[in-house]
């Protein structure tokens, strides 16, 4: 696939068909993960994979923006750890994007949740056993979509400036 197709069509998906996920493309998905960028090439990103029917529920019950864990057939936590990164954020944050894609290129749907720094963090670290010095930045959804949604973004022009900020001009792009 495209690498812009992938880019410009994925969106987030909040409801999921039933049918499992093959772990063979569970997998694909976590190795565009660690093919991601991490400062000093620090990799610290551990994934747990959660199909289990009865911990996506309590998942779903923990976080309030992410109830649709309990029907997506899979969920992912990512989790890194702040000692070994002082940019762990952003390592993961670029592993997450690269799972995301992948599963997009795969037909599969997913929704970020953020986790870090939330109330949901220490909760969700409890349920899924996480050692109390790792952080969970996030948790995504993953399943077979079962909706189209159609979002936007706000002009590519509104958001780009020229040499210094506030400087600004029309953008005409074609893809
Ligand atoms: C850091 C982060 C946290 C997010 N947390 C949630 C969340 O808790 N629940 C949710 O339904 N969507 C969450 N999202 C998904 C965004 O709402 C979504 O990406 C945004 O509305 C744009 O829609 P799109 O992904 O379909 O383009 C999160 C996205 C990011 C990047």
């Amino acid at each position: 696939m495209d690498l812009f197709e992938a880019i410009l069509n994925r969106r987030s998906i909040r409801r999921y068909m039933s049918k499992p996920v093959e772990e063979e493309k569970v997998l694909k998905c976590l190795y565009a993960a660690i093919w991601a960028p991490s400062a000093h090439n620090s990799q610290h990103w551990n994934f747990i994979v959660v199909t289990d029917a009865e911990t996506r529920r309590k998942l779903a019950e923990i976080h309030r923006w992410g109830r649709f864990m309990a029907e997506s057939p899979v969920v992912i936590a990512v989790v890194g750890d702040p000692s070994k990164s002082a940019f762990w954020r952003e390592d993961l944050g670029a592993a997450t994007q690269n799972l995301l894609l992948a599963a997009y290129a795969q037909g599969l749907g997913t929704c970020w949740m953020g986790v870090a720094d939330t109330p949901y963090e220490e909760p969700i670290k409890k349920l899924l056993g996480i050692p109390e010095n790792l952080r969970v930045l996030c948790t995504v959804s993953l399943g077979y979509p079962a909706e189209k949604p159609v979002r936007g973004r706000e002009p590519l022009s509104r958001k780009v400036h020229w040499e210094k900020y506030g400087v600004q001009k029309e953008i005409n792009l074609t893809f």
